[in-house]
């Protein structure tokens, strides 16, 4: 009987590109999914774009566009860069659907009308300027521990303390700069400590490996909280049914989205049930490939939502590590933080593909990609182990026996190795054990070379008398070539397509050790070319380039991106009046770690400014040079004065703030245009 199964992965932000950490998932959950089809099992793969939220929202106003027309472009470039990396579900759709929307609707009702819902009144903190709630990262201050300036409200990334926003020394927002208010709203809450029992038996079933289990029982005993899913506007989201101005969460109608996607498909295929798949007692699978730093949402909220509102609950979850490149994690600065789409500019995705297979078990540990073994490991096993053992032997083939493969096959011996080997394989794809299927494989292909290199058929091939003999070496030699490619299928299968296309045939798991006899072959052409050194120097190069030009990013994940501002006009731009200043004074303030008060001379009259470039200048080398401010900009009341316009400086930071102009001709007082 073939399992019927349902396969996510986690759906992917819609404020980024899809890079080489969010792959290793993909090709995981890619790997499992192609073996069960070649199984024969009924399988669903589907995904979504992850497309709510106030990071999404925040994003596409910085670009002056919609947030519809910014999901509409980044759809098509993640669904590029999957097809890219032959990732093949049958689905890929997004959370912002009118399916999604209905069961979020759906499922909120019927958590509320069995008690589940809770509302309260809650103090949050607010953008008195953009009159609006603030998330936490959207909430920048002081470390509360160890005073280090600008971090997110929800933890430091200097001393790794957690708090909450309203701890911060002197909080601002991320999103207009103004001093947040505390203001009170009513939310609504999902009553997760209810679910305590059920969740409890459902983590017995083992749908959560073992290595996890810790991390559940600290937070079991740390006691269950209720989960906040209300947002106020603006958000961009679903707003909640019969409450408005409040929106569901992000993550209560993300996961839902996997419903949504599936849906979505079984309506336009028809021939597929989603009730089957998805109703309490339910015979089918349900599995969620995700990375472990979303555990806490997939292994409390999700399985107690489906559970209260009547649903199946997930069979198991497929959890995985990080990337780490060369040891360390993905970084934009040292261009290790490399997108699909810069990979698949310089290498065919069947390396990557080949390379985190090889590097893959079903542990959580962290994946490293080293490029360095990255070139040797694809090159050692795909080139010289598995492409090799055809191009050694198929011109023989063609050229001397008019493509005719022998009649049979010898090496009994060999060939039940390699029959013999089926078992473990398989038991290792099924367990998501890749790294083990690839080192069987392997082992394969060590004894398919050294019988090649043992009967060297290119020195048989010299003497006439020896024809049958080569006949059925390269015979046998392709044969052990078509089982490997079999094996690998799941894998490779773009390669193992054009190998198919090579022996004329669709390579079956059912049949892998079949023989291939008495029939034509096509003539060998390159199938895989070795790699260099020299395309990891230029993807490097490329992904610190993409650095430099990167779209304006919203501060979700990644510290430093600062976000771009809403679009100007020239006009816009021209209201900016920029003076030549002369600093005639310089001085400390005291108690402040960045700040400088300057004093400036804009010929008619003096300003006091406070400038952030304290790590910069020292007060003395200042006196006396000139620099540009804005001069009509409205004077602002700040901790440690008035501040009557703002300097002009460029530079990264630190010691690189670079605020003055050359003394040459310019005045006090010129304007610049
Ligand atoms: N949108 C949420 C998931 C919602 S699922 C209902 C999200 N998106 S994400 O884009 O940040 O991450 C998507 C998946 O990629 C997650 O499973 C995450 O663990 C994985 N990865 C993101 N960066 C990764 C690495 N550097 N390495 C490995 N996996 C990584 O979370
Ligand atoms: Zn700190």
């Amino acid at each position: 009987m073939s399992r019927k199964i349902f396969v996510t992965c986690a759906l992917p932000y819609a404020n980024g590109s899809i890079h080489l950490g969010h792959m290793l998932e993909h090709i995981q959950a890619d790997i499992w999914v192609r073996y069960q089809r070649l199984k024969g099992n009924q399988i669903y793969f589907v995904c979504a774009d992850d497309t709510h939220g106030t990071p999404i929202m925040i994003k596409s106003k910085q670009l002056g566009i919609t947030p519809e027309e910014m999901l509409k472009a980044v759809a098509v470039e993640h669904k590029q860069d999957f097809d890219g990396f032959e990732i093949s579900f049958d689905n890929y759709y997004s959370t912002h659907s009118e399916e999604n929307r209905f069961f979020s609707n759906s499922i909120y009702k019927k958590l509320k009308e069995r008690g589940y819902i809770a509302s309260r009144t809650i103090s949050q903190l607010f953008d008195p300027e953009k009159k609006m709630f603030l998330p936490d990262r959207f909430v920048k201050g002081t470390c509360p521990k160890c005073k280090a300036p600008d971090q997110y409200g929800d933890n430091c990334e200097v001393c790794g303390a957690t708090y909450s926003p309203t701890e911060l020394l002197n909080p601002y927002s991320a999103v207009s700069g103004a001093k947040p208010e505390l203001k009170q709203t009513e939310h609504f809450f999902f009553d997760l400590p209810q679910f305590e029992p059920v969740l409890k038996d459902w983590i017995k079933t083992g749908a959560i490996p073992e290595e996890m289990a810790n991390k559940l029982n600290e937070w079991f005993e740390a006691g269950l909280q209720q989960w906040d899913i209300t947002r106020d506007a603006p958000y961009f989201g679903f707003e909640i049914p019969d409450q408005p101005g409040k929106y569901f969460y992000v993550w209560l109608d993300a996961p839902i989205g996997y419903f949504g996607s599936f849906k979505n498909y079984c309506d336009r295929v028809k021939n597929v049930d989603f009730d089957e798949f998805t109703s309490t007692g339910s015979n089918c699978e349900m599995y969620h490939f995700i990375g472990k730093d979303i555990l806490y949402f997939h292994s409390l909220f999700w399985p107690a939502m489906l559970s209260g509102a009547g649903y199946r609950m997930p069979t198991k979850l497929f959890i995985h590590g990080y990337v780490t490149v060369n040891g360390a994690k993905m970084s934009k600065s040292k261009g290790t933080f490399i997108k699909a789409a810069t990979f698949l500019k310089h290498f065919p995705a069947e390396t990557l593909r080949y390379y985190y297979a090889a590097k893959s078990n079903a542990k959580i540990d962290d994946l490293d990609l080293n490029l360095e073994d990255f070139i040797a490991r694809v090159n050692s096993d795909l080139v010289n182990k598995v492409v090799n053992l055809a191009s050694r032997t198929a011109n023989f083939i063609t050229r001397k026996f008019a493509g005719r493969l022998a009649p049979s096959l010898t090496e009994d011996q060999i060939f039940g190795e390699f029959r013999n080997a089926t078992a473990s394989i398989e038991n290792a794809y099924e367990n998501r054990e890749y790294a083990r299927a690839v080192r069987e494989i392997m082992r394969l292909a060590d004894l398919a070379n050294k019988y090649v290199d043992d009967t060297a058929p290119w020195v048989l091939a010299k003497d006439p008398s020896k024809d049958a003999e080569l006949h059925q070496v390269c015979t046998n030699a392709l044969n052990m070539f078509k089982i490997l490619l079999t094996y690998l299928k799941p894998i490779i299968p773009s390669l193992v397509k054009a190998s198919e296309d090579f022996l004329g045939v669709t390579l079956n798991w059912n049949e892998a050790c079949d023989p291939l006899t008495d029939r034509e072959i096509n003539p060998f052409k390159p199938l895989f070319k070795r790699i260099e050194q020299k395309q990891v120097d230029e993807m490097i190069k490329e992904s610190k380039e993409d650095l430099a030009k990167a779209a304006p990013k919203a501060p979700a994940k990644e510290a430093g991106d600062e976000p771009l501002a809403p679009q100007i006009t020239i006009d816009d731009f021209a209201k900016i009046d920029l003076r030549v200043a002369k600093i005639v004074n310089a001085e400390h303030v005291e108690g402040a770690e960045k700040l400088l008060k300057l004093e400036l001379d804009l010929g008619f009259e003096q300003r006091h400014v406070f400038a952030g470039i304290k790590s910069a200048y020292k007060p003395e080398d200042l006196i006396g040079r000139l620099t540009v401010m804005v001069a009509n900009l409205a004077p602002r009341k700040m901790k440690f004065g008035m501040s009557e316009g703002m300097v002009c400086a460029a530079g990264p930071g630190g010691k690189d703030i670079f605020l003055l102009t050359p003394d040459s001709g310019a005045k006090p007082g010129m304007r610049i245009h």
